[in-house]
């Protein structure tokens, strides 16, 4: 398997560059960076010689300045001429990577407090990773299950909102195997911050290897035992954002928005509704269904539901059972 070093910057102020998005991004950058250092030293050393030059001397009576209109209109037309450069340098980019390649394949992106999720084409439903084909065009079709989210790769150079009721779009095609990181970019509650994902970019025959194993758990023995599998999803699935680390229902020494899961397992809970033992059928219709019985106490949260296969639901329940 890859090893997945973090891949090393090519530009000296931006992280890597790992998809075809990148690179127009960064030229508008770098141009307009670099247009505003030449500027920026090239006025201020003006200032200072003329600082110095127009000094009041004694004996030196200063005389007022009168029009000049052909430094005017040189001070007024170059800065236009500017503008248009600058706007050009971002709006080509902008455009070039506002178009899908023919035969994109499409992923569906959800955002919900606080995770992501990435349907595949096949239907498999991948929480807090994305896995692509180096070299394969994508196109990424983004929605919201609650509040506004804005789905950001920077290593892509892409940002864009995830909106309620109402899909949006980006795409791209990966340049460069490794892991780059999805962000939240818009306020979203409590867990913002928390509310990441991994992007893992595999050469092609790794990306078959992967491919086959999807939905399923991926790796040795050891790993895909049910409790440690299912702490994996529990992570994945940004259970940790609501009901803490381990499901200890703390976050930073504060209560968590979720309740508290470890020594869950096994209790009787009062619910909106009515006394709930709980065991493997309480807990399955609480990550499918989470508005069904909500512990007392709880009811202005709303968890949203989650789509699992059997397989993964058994391993998080049997996580949640080892949790003490
Ligand atoms: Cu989702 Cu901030």
């Amino acid at each position: 398997m890859l090893s997945f070093q973090p891949v090393e910057s090519d530009n000296f102020q931006l992280p890597p560059s790992m998809a075809d998005t990148a690179p127009p991004i960064d030229k508008a950058y770098d141009f307009i960076f670099w247009f505003s250092v030449v500027f920026t030293v090239a006025i201020t050393a003006a200032l200072l010689y003329f600082i110095v030059k127009y000094k009041r001397k004694p004996g030196v009576k200063p005389e007022p300045t009168g029009h000049f209109m052909k430094l005017e209109l040189f001070w007024t037309i170059t800065p236009t001429i500017f503008i248009f450069f600058l706007f050009h340098a971002g709006f080509t980019g902008y455009i070039r990577n506002a178009t899908a390649a023919e035969g994109a394949t499409e992923i569906r992106v959800r955002g919900k407090k606080w995770s992501w999720e990435f349907e595949y084409p096949t239907g498999d439903r991948e929480p807090g990773e994305l896995t692509l084909e180096l070299g394969r065009p994508y196109k990424m079709i983004i929605s919201s299950e609650d509040v506004l989210h804005s789905f950001y790769i920077p290593e892509f150079r892409m940002k864009r909102d995830a909106v309620p009721g109402q899909y949006s779009f980006i795409q791209f095609t990966p340049t460069k195997a490794g892991v780059a990181n999805v962000f939240c970019a818009e306020y979203c509650g409590t867990s913002h911050s928390g509310m990441l994902a991994t992007v893992k970019i595999l050469p092609p025959a790794e990306y078959k290897e992967w491919e086959k194993k999807l939905g399923d758990c991926q790796g040795g023995a050891e790993e895909c035992e049910p409790a440690k599998w299912g702490e994996r999803l529990f992570v994945k699935n940004g259970c940790t954002t609501c009901h803490g680390a381990g499901g200890t229902g703390e976050i930073g020494g504060s209560k968590s928005p979720g309740p508290k899961l470890a020594g869950l397992f096994g209790r009787d809970e009062n619910t909106t509704a009515g006394p709930v033992h709980v065991d493997e059928n309480y807990l399955r219709e609480s990550i499918l269904r989470p508005n069904a019985k909500i512990v007392a106490g709880y009811a202005t949260v709303q968890m949203p539901p989650f789509v699992m296969k059997d397989k993964q639901l058994d391993a998080v329940i049997a996580y949640i059972k080892s949790l003490k």
